[in-house]
């Protein structure tokens, strides 16, 4: 598996260089980089015979447990930094607008709804296409493996980690927030919602 580059060359407004060099090219490579190493040792485990299927505790526990963090860290990294780049305008997502009116009232009360839903979240908030419920649905997560459900589509992924915005705006992560939306790529969004939402099981 190789980091994939970030998807825009523009310098963001309100996210740094330097918070994007460390959250991009160590943070992020390094979850890549530790899923090509647990996906080695669980071939080699797997090989060996020697695994043991033990909940309390067991070489196979273990390393099954870093795979759902580090593929979890590395899949929800380029979602983020996928949407990010943009100029912030909703008016590029006609429909992903549509949708979000419908649900929580306006394009304005959705961002409102997800940034409050941010604040209360310690790692990550997502918006998704839901495919049991065939509607848009707005989760949190407090860490990479925790919080994700089956059978969704992530829309939008917002970074909440401290490291996200804590050289730019110490404490202040309502400013970040602030600044991703500034910089948020509604066109992209879009698409990602056309393709999920035609999607059923
Ligand atoms: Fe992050």
């Amino acid at each position: 598996m190789e980091p994939k580059p970030l998807p825009f060359t523009k310098e963001l407004e309100g996210i740094s260089a330097k918070t994007l060099a460390i959250h991009h090219d160590k943070l992020y490579a390094g979850y890549v980089k530790k899923t090509d190493e647990i996906t080695g040792k669980l071939v080699e485990l797997q090989k060996s015979g020697t695994y043991e299927g033990n909940a309390t505790y067991s070489e196979l526990r273990a390393l099954k447990d870093a795979e759902t963090f580090a593929v979890n860290g590395v899949y929800l990294h380029e979602w983020y930094f996928d949407v990010l780049g943009g100029d912030g305008d909703p008016g590029k997502a006609p429909e992903l607008s549509k949708a979000l009116a419908e649900k929580w009232g306006s394009v304005e009360d959705g961002i409102k709804y997800f940034s409050a839903c941010a604040m209360a979240a310690r790692g990550w908030s997502v918006l998704v296409w839901d495919i049991k419920a065939q509607s848009l649905k707005h989760y949190n997560g407090d860490w990479h493996s925790q919080g994700g459900v089956w059978g969704c589509i992530p829309i939008i992924v917002l970074d909440v980690y401290e490291h996200a915005y804590f050289i730019d705006y110490g404490a202040d992560k309502k400013a970040y927030l602030d600044a991703f939306w500034r910089n948020f790529d509604w066109a992209k969004a879009e698409a990602l919602y056309l393709k999920a939402k035609i999607v059923t099981l």
